[in-house]
C-alpha cells in the first residue's frame, strides 16, 4: 500500500506556517492559537476521510479509522504538535502528518473495499483498528516538563498535577484548561477544536489493554543518520532525563556605587555554576552524558543593578539512569559550594524526570527485518532525545522510527530533512503498521 507523497509535503508545508513567529522558527505552543489552528487542520482531514475523533480534558486527541470495529485491539501512531520557542517545522508534526497520511491511505483502502473494488480485499483483512494520537504539550514549553499528554494519560501525572504544573506567568495547568476556548457555534470563525463537541467524558487514563502497539515516528534530531547516509533509524534506547531548577539569592545593589569587594553578585555565582556543569559532564569517559542549561533568568535585569536573583535549570541526560543521578548530585554538590563560597543562598528543587528506557525487542526486530526486506539503508540507534513513546512504552509494544535530520540540527528554525527521507520515513511507517496489523496490502 502506497502513501501518497505529495499529499504529505503538502500537509507538512501548509503545518509550516502555522508558528508565532514566521520567518523565525516555528512557534507553536500547547493551547495557544497556532496550536488551535493546526489541530483544526488535521481535524478537518480527519472528519472529511470519516474518522472518529475523541479528545481529553488534556487536550490529547485520538483519531480512528472509520472501519474500525470494537474489540479488535489497536495499532496505534502519534505525536506531538507543539514545538519549543523558534524550533523548527519538523519535530512532532512530522510524525503526526506521518500518522494521518497513513490513517488516508487506509481509509481510501477501506473505500475502495465498500465499493466493491475486487482488486482490493475486504475490509476485515484489517486484523486490527488503526488509530492516530497527537500528544499534548510534549515540548513543555508551558509548563517546563516534557511529555506532559503522555504522562497523563499513563498516570504518571495525577489530578493533583493540574495544580503543581505552572507556566512563566504562574498560571496552573489547570486554570489554562479551564479557559481553552470553546466552540462557539453562533460565531462561523470561532476555532471548533477546543470543542465540547468532541469532548470525551473527561476520562484521561487510557486503557492499555485495547492497544496492540505504539508506533513514533519523528526526525532524528541530531547526526547519526545524516552523517552515515542512512535513511532510517530504528530507536533502541530512549535515554533518561533529570531536570532540577536552581534559584541562587544574593544582595541587589547599585551597579555603580557598591565597589567589587561587596557585592553578592546572584549570575556571577550563576556563571561558574553553569561552566561548572559542563566541565563535570565533560570528565566522563563515554562521552555521551549531557548536561544543559538552557532556561536562565535574571532579577531584576536591569544593567545599572547587581543581580539580586538567578533562577536556571540543569537537565542531565544519558542511557543509563544511576550515572544521570551519579552526575547530577555531582553537580548539585559543586552548585552549592560555589553559592557558599560566594556567600549566596541556594535554593535547589527536583523539577521533572523520565527514565532511560529500551523499546520493545520483538518489534524492533520485525522492524529490521521489513527495512531488510524493503532494502532501506537503515541502522539500529538509540534516542538522545524523549519521546511521548518514553511513556507508552511502559504499558504497550512500542517501537520509534527516525528519520535523518540534516547537519543534525534541530529545536532551531534550521531543522530540515530531506523529501526523499520524509518519504521514506512514512512509507516505512505505513508497512510497519500493515505488518503489525499482520496485513499484507
Ligand atoms: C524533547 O524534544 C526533548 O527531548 O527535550
Ligand atoms: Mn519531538
Ligand atoms: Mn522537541
Amino acid at each position: 500500500m502506497k502513501i501518497n507523497k505529495s499529499r504529505l509535503l503538502e500537509m507538512l508545508h501548509d503545518l509550516e506556517d502555522f508558528t508565532d513567529t514566521p520567518g523565525n522558527g516555528v512557534t507553536r505552543f500547547s493551547f495557544g492559537v497556532q496550536d488551535a489552528t493546526a489541530r483544526e487542520y488535521i481535524l478537518e482531514k480527519a472528519v472529511d476521510a470519516g474518522c472518529t475523533v475523541d479528545i481529553d480534558a488534556l487536550q490529547n486527541i485520538r483519531i480512528g479509522l472509520k472501519s474500525n470495529v470494537p474489540g479488535k485491539s489497536i495499532v496505534m501512531a502519534g505525536s506531538h504538535i507543539d514545538t519549543v520557542r523558534h524550533g523548527g517545522w519538523l519535530d512532532g508534526i512530522y510524525g503526526v502528518c506521518g500518522a494521518l497520511e497513513v490513517m488516508l491511505t487506509l481509509a481510501e483502502y477501506v473505500d475502495a473495499a465498500n465499493s466493491g473494488d475486487k482488486s482490493v480485499m475486504p475490509i476485515d483483512q484489517l486484523k486490527n483498528n488503526y488509530e492516530m494520537v497527537i500528544f499534548s504539550e510534549e515540548e513543555g514549553s508551558n509548563f517546563g516538563s516534557t511529555m506532559t499528554g503522555s504522562k497523563f494519560v499513563t498516570g504518571f501525572y495525577k489530578e493533583e498535577d493540574l495544580g503543581k504544573l505552572r507556566d512563566t506567568n504562574g498560571k496552573t495547568l489547570r486554570q489554562r484548561l479551564i479557559e481553552l476556548p470553546i466552540k462557539d457555534d453562533e460565531d462561523e470563525d470561532s476555532l471548533d477544536v477546543y470543542s465540547m463537541d468532541y469532548f470525551d467524558s473527561g476520562e484521561i487514563l487510557w486503557d492499555f489493554d485495547e492497544i496492540k502497539s505504539m508506533l513514533e515516528l519523528h526526525i532524528e534530531q541530531g547526526p547519526v543518520l545524516d552523517k552515515e547516509g542512512l535513511s532510517i533509524g530504528i530507536v533502541d534506547a530512549i535515554y533518561g532525563m533529570r531536570v532540577v531548577e536552581v534559584t541562587l539569592t544574593g544582595v541587589g545593589n547599585h551597579a555603580g556605587a557598591t565597589p567589587m569587594g561587596i557585592r553578592y553578585d546572584a549570575l556571577c555565582t550563576a556563571a561558574e555554576c553553569v561552566l561548572a556543569t559542563e566541565e563535570i559532564v565533560k570528565s566522563d569517559d563515554d562521552e555521551r552524558i549531557v548536561a544543559t542549561i538552557g532556561k536562565l533568568s535574571v532579577s531584576p535585569d536591569c544593567s545599572n543593578v547587581i543581580p539580586q536573583e538567578v533562577k536556571f535549570t540543569v537537565e542531565v541526560r544519558d542511557k543509563d539512569e544511576d550515572k544521570i543521578n551519579e552526575y547530577m548530585d555531582r553537580i548539585i554538590e559543586r552548585i552549592r559550594q560555589l553559592a557558599d563560597a560566594r556567600q549566596v543562598t541556594c535554593e535547589i528543587t527536583e523539577h521533572s524526570k523520565s527514565s532511560p528506557l529500551y523499546l520493545t525487542k520483538s518489534l524492533k526486530d520485525d522492524m529490521e527485518k521489513l527495512a531488510i526486506k524493503k532494502n532501506l539503508a537503515y541502522k539500529v540507534m538509540d534516542s538522545g532525545a524523549v519521546h511521548d513513546a518514553c511513556m507508552i512504552a511502559n504499558f504497550v509494544d512500542t517501537g520509534m522510527i527516525f528519520v535523518p535530520s540534516i547537519n543534525g540540527r534541530s529545536h532551531v528554525p534550521e531543522e530540515d530533512t530531506k523529501e526523499e527521507d520524509l518519504i521514506a520515513g512514512v512509507q516505512f511507517l505505513m508497512d510497519t503498521v500493515l505488518n503489525e496489523m499482520k496485513t499484507e496490502v
